[in-house]
């Protein structure tokens, strides 16, 4: 996790805090980590669903791979959460049974 100091010029809550909107929902998440460990951590596992089946899909590889991670990140679909970086104010859609589209 990258932090910077207030003498150099940050402020040390400000750089690791930000807020994201997850299906309309604010969650707090650090800066650096990745978009897949923010939304595990707040127990969303289930992220779509397959386009044939409806079946519920979640992250399986953590690195880029197997494509179930995907979410809508700020307007842009097929976004794999697990390569994603958090970005202050990202606005995240998850897709799938019981879920917001
Ligand atoms: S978890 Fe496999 S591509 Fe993201």
């Amino acid at each position: 996790m990258t932090a910077r100091s207030p003498a150099a010029g940050g402020s040390a809550a400000g750089t690791l805090a930000a807020r994201i909107l997850v299906d309309g929902t604010a969650v707090a998440a650090p800066r650096s980590a990745t978009l897949t460990a923010v939304l595990v951590a707040a127990g969303r596992w289930t992220l779509r669903a397959h386009p044939l089946t409806g079946e519920p899909r979640g992250p399986l590889c953590g690195m880029g791979v197997c494509l179930e991670c995907e979410v809508t990140v700020d307007g842009q679909p097929g976004t794999r959460a697990c390569l994603t970086r958090i970005t202050d104010g990202m606005r995240v859609q998850t897709t799938g049974p019981g879920l917001a589209s």
